[in-house]
């Protein structure tokens, strides 16, 4: 095929088979509740205590699950893939990395987690980032700043997602797209495909169903991401 420069996005539905519920649920819920009460800087101004449950939650929840096949795959891809392969990740999940344990990821890999880590707090104050694996509290004291506070490294609506530059240099010259198990609904990742269209890549979608911007990718393929994923990434190996 020739292919040798990846950007690969992944969503929620790569850690469904992990336990890790996807969001848009068809009762217009996510996870139980309305976004703006729970994932905007609003709601965090508003009501603190709810914000920081809902994340502390999600972190506790990070103990209960393991990476699976296609997390798993995706890390063999990293590892024995020989030219640049960029993994931008929505998922705040530390599964990708976890899947990466014992693996040598090749020079060219780079994971880019673009919503934000649940793993990790950043001071309102100061904006420093740090690792985090314990609950906060509604107003948790930031260690940075005395006049800061910790809040989840959660880019949240009305946010920029991070590292947007170097997602888009990766784009700007990719040889294929390959999105994975995300639902098509949320900017910036939508746009993704076609600024790789444009770029001249071939786009390709692995999703349990057609994502709403199903029409952009030049292929599809439907099922399970445990069992989608290693058969195209066995392919892209085999094809290099
Ligand atoms: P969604 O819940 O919108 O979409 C999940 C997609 O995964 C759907 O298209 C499902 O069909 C698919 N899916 C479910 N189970 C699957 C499986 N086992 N194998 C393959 N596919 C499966 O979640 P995302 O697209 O990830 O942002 O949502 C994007 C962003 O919306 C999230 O990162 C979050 C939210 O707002 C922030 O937190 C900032």
């Amino acid at each position: 095929m020739g292919l040798s420069r990846l950007v690969i996005l992944t969503g929620s539905g790569v850690s469904a088979e992990s336990g890790v519920p996807t969001f848009r649920a068809a009762d217009g819920l996510w996870l139980g509740h309305r976004v703006e009460d729970v994932a905007t800087p609003e709601a965090f101004a508003r009501d603190p205590a709810l914000v920081q449950d809902f994340y502390n939650r999600r972190r506790r929840q990070l103990a209960e699950v393991q990476p699976n096949a296609a997390h798993r795959a995706l890390a063999r891809l990293a590892a024995e893939w020989r030219s640049d392969c960029l993994l931008v990740t929505q998922n705040v999940d530390d599964l990708h990395e976890r899947a990466q344990a014992g693996t040598s990821p090749g020079s060219g890999f780079r994971l880019i987690q673009m919503h934000g880590e649940l793993l990790k707090a950043v001071c309102t104050a100061s904006g420093r980032v740090c690792e985090w694996r314990d609950d906060l509290q509604a107003r948790h004291p930031s260690p940075h700043a005395a006049d800061g506070l910790l809040r989840p490294h959660i880019v949240w609506f009305g946010e920029l997602p991070l590292e947007m530059d170097t997602i888009e240099a990766a784009l700007g010259r990719c040889d294929l797209f390959v999105s994975i198990g995300t639902s098509g609904a949320v900017w910036p990742a939508v746009g993704f495909v076609q600024q790789a269209r444009r770029a001249g890549a071939r786009t390709v979608e692995l999703n349990l169903e057609p994502s709403l911007n199903q029409e952009m990718f030049d292929e599809g393929r439907y099922g399970l991401a445990s069992q989608i994923v290693p058969a195209f990434v066995d392919e892209l190996l085999a094809d290099r």
